[in-house]
């Protein structure tokens, strides 16, 4: 440091300060070391009128070193978190030249962990919560990113503007509003030195969320159901929710050829054509209620003795024409005979 003071002193001095042929070129040009390894750094003079070179640093320096155009620097373990060392030459001409290498010193975190969990219990949906990850002993904190998984996706990512290069404990809040396709969904957090590899980064044990929200049926709307003769009617009401609904059926009258499923979620009706009429279906929990209603009609063709009846109708439709026509023809030839009408009529009747 001392040294340092002394070298300012000599540039404000001498009135020579840096120009454009001091030219310090360091390999490599910056430096990123994990706190207690070794470094070097080689410091090379672009000018061929230098004198001399050295490093300067707050723990190990070189001294000036005459007839040199480059010079390398050794750290053994690094041992400070702010470490600022600079590489200078000196010309022919009393220019002195200075350049900065720049230093980043880091720890990975001790530990990622999310808390305050034992308070959070079930999340109920639609509400919000916020968790916390801590991040435990970091350096330097401005390098450090937090990504909040959500299901196997990054929902939130997080830094910090924190000045100091020395660890320090940093935490992470997340506010989630669950939805409850969100229950069974695990939830972790994830802290990374930003210029470290993918490998380096550290994950949080994960929080499996619980939602708790009201029933919700698989089929929404209200169905209206045509059943024909003969046919099972399924009227289904099946929704999901949690904790597990409840389901209760309200009849139009009371009928004896039903079953429910297991679950009570599906009516099953025999002997369809006893009963059309207004079904209701409630399902609850303790998050909420939902209804739905279903309206049982009979297909009006596949009535049996409708169809028949007009079946008739067309067959008598068609005699009576046919009869028209025949009559119609033996009028206008004049053939007036008996035989005939009793053919065309026979022939009616066969038909
Ligand atoms: C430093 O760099 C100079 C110029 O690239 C090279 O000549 C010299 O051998 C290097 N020294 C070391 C120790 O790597
Ligand atoms: C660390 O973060 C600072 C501020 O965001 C940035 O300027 C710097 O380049 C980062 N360091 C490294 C080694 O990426
Ligand atoms: C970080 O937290 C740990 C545990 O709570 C504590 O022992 C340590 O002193 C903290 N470190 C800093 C830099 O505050
Ligand atoms: C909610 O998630 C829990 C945990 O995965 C699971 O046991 C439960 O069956 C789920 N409930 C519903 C209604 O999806
Ligand atoms: C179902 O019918 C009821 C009563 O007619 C009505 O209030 C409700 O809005 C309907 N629901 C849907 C999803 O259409």
């Amino acid at each position: 440091m001392m040294w340092l003071f002394l070298f300012s002193g000599l540039i404000a001095h001498t009135g020579k300060s840096v120009s454009a042929s001091c030219q310090l070129q360091m390999n490599p040009p910056s430096v990123v070391v994990r706190y207690g390894d070794s470094f070097s750094v080689n410091c090379s003079s672009l000018s061929n009128q230098t004198f001399g070179m050295g490093w300067e640093s707050t723990d190990s320096g070189t001294g000036l070193r005459k007839g040199v155009s480059s010079i390398t620097l050794d750290i053994d373990a690094v041992k400070k978190w702010m470490i600022e060392p600079q590489c200078y030459s000196t010309l022919s001409d009393d220019t002195q030249c200075l350049t900065n290498l720049p230093v980043t010193v880091y720890k990975t975190p001790d530990s990622v962990s999310l808390s305050q969990l034992s308070e959070m219990g079930p999340m109920v949906e639609g509400r919000m919560y916020r968790m916390q990850c801590d991040i435990a002993e970091v350096a330097p904190a401005k390098n450090l990113s937090v990504y909040w998984y959500k299901g196997n996706e990054i929902s939130f990512t997080d830094a910090f503007s924190e000045p100091s290069a020395s660890p320090v404990n940093k935490s992470s809040f997340y506010n989630v509003i669950p939805k409850s396709g969100d229950n069974g969904t695990q939830i972790w957090c994830e802290a990374k030195l930003n210029f470290l590899p993918q490998g380096s980064r550290k994950q949080s044990k994960p929080y499996e969320v619980i939602v708790l929200y009201p029933p919700i049926f698989d089929k929404p709307a209200n169905e209206t159901v045509v059943v024909s003769a003969g046919e099972k009617i399924l009227l289904n009401c099946a929704a999901k929710g949690n904790p597990l609904p409840k389901y209760s059926w309200h009849l139009p009258k009371p009928i004896q050829q039903m079953h429910k499923n297991r679950n009570d979620n599906q009516l099953i009706l025999t002997q369809s054509l006893q009963f059309p009429g207004n079904y209701t279906c409630t399902v609850s929990n303790t998050h909420g209620t939902k209804v739905k209603y279903f309206t049982v009609t009979e297909a009006p063709s596949s009535h049996p003795g409708t169809t028949a009846g007009i079946l008739m109708a067309v067959i008598f439709v068609s005699f009576f024409i046919l009869g028209c026509v025949v009559y119609h023809k033996q009028k206008n030839s004049s053939v007036t005979s008996p035989e005939s009408l009793n053919r065309g009529a026979e022939r009616l009747n066969v038909t």
